[in-house]
């Protein structure tokens, strides 16, 4: 290999290791608190130039998306890098060839990968080969992204999150288990009102609680709420529920979760509504939570834009 072989060779295998964005229990809290006002700094039209110019990113997807494939696609276009998007059917991913292969390869071409999965093994085995910054757009058991844009939305609403009291009403799906991680690291109190069969892990919560976080675990929604300042609920059929167990089961053990107005009328009267989206209007939340005046879903379906160019900023180490 010639000398500037050698030389293009390191600086693409990285004597850093690569910011990965897989978990937010993985990151400290200031860092975090970095991204964040990066993405709003993004969101404000302060961010200079074109820094992502020269670098491009792949958005890898094994499962559907509207959000986060146009936002991702959109802020790194503005951000002034660029963007394949690839659905893991039409790759060799998705005929057998291992991620840890797959994370080879791409590092090779690109300067960070994201990937959206119902496996998250496979993001795991990803980053652990990948020399260039991975992303978590989504697995079986977190959306990290989303949070990002949950805090950002929260506090563009109701001011600093720490210290104020967020209910969920549901499932305790993978949103829900980034809401527990969110509290640790943002420190708010989070309680959680869920069927007993569909809590979040025991492990999960504990880890939490050990971080100092408030949880407080609940089958009574209304015990939840009482008194909250946001209240967040999402679909009761995750992606990665679809094939696990028929819907109709799910849908009985979840009805009486549903955030409806009688529901939000015990949280505080300011109190916010959020929901990452897509809805499943009249199951989880009606018409007329979503649409009402308190619902602030469609700020924090934008804010996923601006809160994921702070994370692509600090994961590039342009932040
Ligand atoms: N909230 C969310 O991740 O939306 P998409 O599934 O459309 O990306």
């Amino acid at each position: 290999m010639s000398a500037s072989l050698a030389a293009v060779k390191t600086e693409r295998g990285g004597r850093e290791p690569p910011r990965h964005f897989l978990e937010l229990m993985d990151i400290e809290p200031a860092v975090l608190r970095r991204m964040l006002d990066l993405g709003v700094k993004a969101k404000r039209g302060e961010i200079a130039g074109k820094p992502l110019a020269g670098k491009s990113v792949a958005l890898i997807f094994e499962k559907p998306s509207t959000r986060t494939r146009v936002s991702f696609e959109l802020g790194i276009r503005q951000l002034g890098g660029e963007v394949i998007v690839l659905s893991s059917k039409d790759m060799q991913l998705g005929r057998g060839e291992t991620p840890a292969d797959t994370a080879r390869v791409l590092s090779r071409y690109v300067d960070a990968i994201m990937l959206r999965t119902d496996d998250v093994a496979k993001i795991r085995e990803l980053a652990r080969h990948a020399t260039v910054p991975v992303i978590n757009g989504l697995t079986d058991v977190s959306h990290p992204c989303q949070l990002m844009a949950d805090v950002m939305t929260f506090e563009e609403h109701r001011g600093p999150i720490a210290g104020q009291v967020v209910a969920w009403t549901g499932d305790g799906n993978n949103v829900a288990q980034s809401f527990i991680q969110a509290a640790a690291r943002f420190g708010f109190t989070l309680r959680l009102a869920t069927p007993p069969e569909l809590a979040p892990p025991a492990q999960l919560v504990d880890w939490a609680r050990k971080e100092g976080a408030k949880i407080e675990l609940t089958a009574d929604p209304v015990a939840a709420v009482a008194g909250a300042s946001c209240v967040v609920t999402d679909t009761w059929v995750s992606m990665s529920d679809e094939k696990a167990d028929g819907p109709s089961s799910r849908h009985n053990l979840l009805a009486p979760y549903q955030l409806n107005e009688a529901l939000l009328a015990r949280a505080a009267p300011d109190a916010i509504v959020m929901h990452c989206l897509p809805a499943h209007r009249g199951e989880e939340i009606t018409d007329a939570v979503m649409d009402g005046p308190q619902s602030v879903v469609f700020d924090e379906a934008e804010n996923r834009l601006h809160a994921q160019k702070g994370v692509l900023l600090w994961a590039l180490g342009l932040g």
